[in-house]
């Protein structure tokens, strides 16, 4: 009988395309996916970056740990994974605090995991030592995605491709440059390939993934540099591309050409994440961001003059050291002036190993009441923005069906999601496609709209083939 494999994801969209490539190199050799927790292979794919995550880690740890007590009653065995970022940043703390986990390995070497599966089944049955987590947590020199080139198992109409990995930016609150390490950018070719691989599948969508998805640098088979915007126009090319999207940026690396690349890539959507952080100078530069609060008011401009209708959305982190009450009114105040069409915010929280931790810490009590003063102003420029496509049509990609019987969920060129309601056997047939909506309500965090019929055309942009 196959093995069962259950994996759980915390944190970025990184993670998610991680968990599904471990998967994927898995079910290929056999293991069968399963919802349970209670599976022969359970793999908790974690995130560090904040304490929160950390914190939750081990509390599902200790569930998991009844489980596989359990199982041994019925002499049955369980396998614990611990991948990521927290399995980076702690490594043998994990296997001291939780003797029970039989694995713990860095996002870099995750193509490890089945010969280390087969290795913790081999020590099993031979009863050599048990007990003794493996930890593999190194950098190594050839990258994970060389040994990952088995073509993507996908289903779905938006497929995540991770193109770059990793940060040298070293904003100082954050712990991504130790346990991602150095910016990697993965060749050319090996993207194209995995894109095709992508859409042939059925994919529609192609969202770029990166830790710094514009630090894109690479090489064609010609020895020749490729930047980020040049992969874009490549991207574009492909046959059966509806839609092109990448995160995250940073504000830094927002060239020219790739803000031209907006104004002049049909299926590069109108949206962007760009992460501004604070709107402070002060705390910007304390955060060693490496840019100013003009500087990045003014690519947004620019983002605007090349495509008049762009949605940005961004990160923000109130409270970190030394962030005063006037720093934290400045970020308010970008906040009012952007008008994010989203946004996620969050406390600072401190991170072992990074600079910002050694500063003197702004108490709790500050940092949540100034997080609930920032929320306030994102949620009412998020419902603005959606309320405002009330009446519009626009073009929707159809992505899955919803929880209600004949509802369709897709999305908006600005990310927005959107329920439709259809006859139950035309769903099936919608999926995969993109539809012109009437938007008829504009809430928080969807809309709702009916199909409308083919004169009503207000959508701004290129409304050619691909509509
Ligand atoms: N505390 C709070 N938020 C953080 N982020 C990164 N590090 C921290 C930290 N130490 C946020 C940033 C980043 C997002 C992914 O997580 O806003 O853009
Ligand atoms: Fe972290 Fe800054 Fe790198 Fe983003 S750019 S991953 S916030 S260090």
């Amino acid at each position: 009988m196959y093995k069962t494999l259950h994996v759980i994801t915390y944190g970025c969209q990184m993670n998610v395309y991680d968990s599904q490539r471990i998967q994927e190199m898995l079910t290929i050799l056999g293991y069968s996916l399963s919802q349970e927790m209670d599976a022969d292979i359970v793999i908790f794919n974690t995130c560090q970056i904040r304490e929160k995550a950390e914190e939750k880690l081990f509390s599902d740890l200790g569930r998991v740990r009844i489980l596989k007590d359990r199982r041994k009653e019925f002499n049955k065995e369980m396998i614990i994974v611990v991948a990521g970022c927290s399995a980076q940043a702690l490594g043998k703390h994990i296997l001291k605090r939780a003797a029970y986990v039989d694995l713990v390995v860095g996002p870099q070497t995750y193509d490890k995991i089945p010969e280390l599966l087969a290795k913790i089944e081999r020590d099993r049955v031979s009863e050599t030592k048990p007990g003794q987590g493996i930890l593999r947590t190194g950098f190594p020199k050839i990258s994970k995605f060389d040994n990952l080139k088995t073509p993507r198992n996908f289903h779905g109409v938006s497929a995540m491709l991770s193109i770059q990995e990793g940060c040298n930016k070293f904003c100082s609150y954050c712990v991504v440059p130790y346990t991602r390490g150095a910016e990697y950018s993965r060749p050319l070719e090996d993207v194209l390939q995995e894109a095709k691989a992508l859409l042939k599948k059925g994919a529609k969508e192609l969202v770029l993934l990166g830790q710094n998805v514009n630090a894109y640098q690479s090489k064609n088979f010609l020895g020749k540099n490729v930047t980020f915007s040049e992969l874009l126009y490549r991207c574009a090319e492909l046959e059966g591309v509806f839609r092109l999207r990448y995160m995250t940026s940073h504000p830094r690396e927002m060239t020219h050409d790739l803000i031209r690349a907006h104004k002049e890539i049909p299926q590069l959507m109108p949206f962007l994440h760009l992460p501004v952080q604070s709107g402070s100078n002060n705390v910007l530069q304390a955060m060693n961001r490496q840019y100013t609060v003009q500087e990045y008011e003014s690519i947004v401009e620019k983002l605007k003059e090349a495509r008049s209708d762009i949605a940005i959305s961004s990160d923000f982190i109130v409270g970190h050291p030394e962030e005063t009450e006037e720093d934290f009114e400045k970020t308010c105040q970008l906040a009012i002036r952007v008008q994010y069409a989203q946004a996620y915010s969050f406390m600072y929280s401190s991170r072992p190993g990074t600079p910002s931790a050694l500063k003197q810490q702004i108490p709790f009590e500050i940092k949540k009441e100034r997080l609930h003063r920032l929320q306030e102003i994102l949620r009412h420029s998020q419902k603005t923005f959606n309320m405002s496509k009330k009446g519009v049509t626009l073009p929707v990609l159809f992505e899955k069906k919803g929880k209600h019987s004949g509802q369709v969920l897709g999305k908006t060129p600005y990310m927005q999601s959107v329920y439709v309601h259809t006859k139950n056997n035309v769903s099936d047939v919608i999926i995969g496609t993109i539809q012109e909506v009437e938007i008829l309500e504009g809430h928080l965090n969807s809309l709702m709209g009916t199909f409308a019929n083919n004169e009503k055309q207000t959508y701004p942009h290129f409304n050619s083939h691909l509509l």
